[in-house]
């Protein structure tokens, strides 16, 4: 595997006569921040549950540090964490409860005070779940997922529906997260997000890649972009940053989510149903 974290491909997807991924190949480095960008219904949860090993694929490869994870192995599940794009935790836990409980489900976690640190929590340690606002309640489910100290991180949608503040603290937990020598695969609608935060980022739309490249300082990408898929990707040179590069401001997390909501999607830690640190059935 060399030093590749997640090498896809040719990799599909139907839904009965809809295909929702069709045919895309992806190459993510070990170390690197790889954003899939594409809007509403482009196939990016499909895809990286795939990758998590949640949803079966119709056909193609997948390898995930060395594993195939349509197997849900649990040496696989260990070195992943997973931030879903709704998700839900016990709200009658607190936050210090909340990330010991899945802490204890890995054979290594992440010490509890440091992992609160990185994603701008330890002072809502002792707070009550129902208590945090919908930001800080994101940032925990990345402490969730940081709890078995994962190699790999994949983050659906950290940030939808976020005010642009929240957003560029929630950038600051990615970078923390960059800065430890953690892979992470994200999914965004934003282009100024993967043009922030991502050493690459492949731009998805109606189930293929369509354009892919390395983001640069001046932009995200220029001339290293491949075929992938029936389409034909194209450089996305054009894309320029439209705001620079915050350098500082307290870490968060954002989104989408409704953590909290009653009868939404629940969390299982690894140990208890197999699962992640989070609760999908294959599907
Ligand atoms: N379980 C399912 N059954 C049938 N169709 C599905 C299912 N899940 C997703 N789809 C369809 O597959 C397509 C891709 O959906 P997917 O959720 O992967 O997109 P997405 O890029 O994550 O979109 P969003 O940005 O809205 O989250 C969509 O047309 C969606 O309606
Ligand atoms: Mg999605």
């Amino acid at each position: 595997m060399g030093d590749v974290a997640i090498r896809v491909r040719g990799l599909r997807r139907s839904y009965g006569d809809l295909q929702a991924v069709r045919g895309i190949d992806l190459d993510v480095e070990r170390g690197q921040v790889f954003a899939l960008l594409g809007p509403n219904g482009a196939g990016k949860t499909t895809t990286v549950e795939i990758l998590e090993g949640y949803r079966a694929r119709s056909a193609g490869e997948v390898s995930v540090l060395g594993h195939d994870p349509a197997r849900r192995e649990r040496s696989l599940r260990e070195r992943i964490g997973i931030v879903l794009q709704s998700t839900g935790v016990d709200p009658y836990l607190t936050v210090r409860e909340t990330v010991e409980l899945y802490a204890g489900f890995y054979p290594r976690p992440r010490d509890v005070r440091e992992v609160l640190d990185i994603v701008g929590l330890s002072e809502k340690l002792d707070a009550r779940v129902l208590r945090l606002s919908g930001g800080q309640q994101r940032r925990l489910d990345v402490a969730i997922a940081l709890a078995g100290d994962p190699q790999l991180l994949f983050l659906d949608e950290p940030t939808t529906g976020f005010d642009p503040g929240a957003r560029r603290q929630a950038w600051e937990v990615v970078r923390n997260l960059a800065s430890l020598g953690k892979t992470v695969l994200l999914t965004t609608h934003y282009m100024d997000e993967a043009q922030n935060l991502a050493d690459r980022v492949a731009v998805m739309a109606r189930g293929e890649i369509v354009a892919e490249g390395p983001r640069r300082r001046s932009g995200i990408g220029t001339s290293r972009t491949r075929r992938s898929g029936s389409g034909s990707p194209r450089t996305i040179s054009r894309c320029r940053p439209s705001s620079p590069r915050p350098r500082s401001g307290p870490p968060t997390a954002t989104s989408c989510s409704s953590p909290t909501r009653p009868g939404s999607c629940t969390r299982s830690p690894v140990g208890r149903s197999g699962r992640g640190s989070s609760s999908r059935g294959s599907r």
